[in-house]
């Protein structure tokens, strides 16, 4: 399966994708809607090509910029799409080309502690005010709706009692890279949806 990974920030995610390419997984396109993501630089690492398409490059126009995604990902001809730290909502116009074929990873145990404002450390200090005794990180299908889509699979890490957002945070990124990669290794296989 040809694999398009979108990406806004670290890229840590990407890394543990890149670095061990699950079986049946090949990275083929990063695409970064911020010039200057780290992720770039692990794309480059490893010899994934990559684009940079800014919505200002689009007039601020939101729509044509995920029209282009799409296309760029048509284009190398990506099977399955992984967002993996991308900040923005896609639109209707991405959906067009890869509507059921897209997932994300987030940082907690969905439906809990998503949605608006949930992203980076606010995710784990929202844990923490709720007094959480586990948390962990969902791969779930992209839809429309922020954090919304159908949860694919979970990893649970527990909630220690001196954590901090910060430790808690460092925790749940290793499951994270973890179940990125099993979970796309699972969907190459065709035992999950993403098709
Ligand atoms: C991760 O915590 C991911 O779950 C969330 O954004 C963060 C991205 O981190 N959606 P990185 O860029 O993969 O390091």
């Amino acid at each position: 399966m040809r694999l398009g990974v979108l990406v806004s920030g670290r890229g840590s995610n990407l890394e543990a994708v890149l670095r061990e390419p699950p079986a049946g997984i090949e990275p083929v396109l990063v695409i970064s809607n911020r010039p200057g993501a780290r992720a770039l630089s692990v794309a480059a690492a490893h010899g994934v090509p990559a684009v940079v398409l800014p919505r200002s490059r689009f007039g601020g126009d939101a729509s044509a910029r995920d029209a282009a995604i799409a296309a760029a990902l048509i284009d190398a001809r990506v099977d399955v799409v992984l967002l993996a730290g991308y900040d923005q909502l896609l639109s209707a116009a991405y959906f067009k080309g890869y509507a059921g074929r897209t997932v994300n990873i987030h940082p907690s145990l969905l439906p809990a502690h998503g949605g608006r404002g949930m992203v980076g450390i606010e995710v784990h200090r929202a844990v923490l005010a709720a007094g959480d005794r586990e948390s962990g990180a969902t791969v779930h299908e992209v839809t429309a709706d922020l954090d919304a889509g159908p949860a694919i699979a979970q990893a649970r890490v527990p909630v220690l009692p001196d954590d901090d957002a910060a430790s808690l945070a460092a925790r749940v990124l290793e499951a994270e890279h973890r179940l990125v990669v099993e979970t796309l290794r699972r969907i190459a296989a065709g035992s999950l949806p993403a098709d």
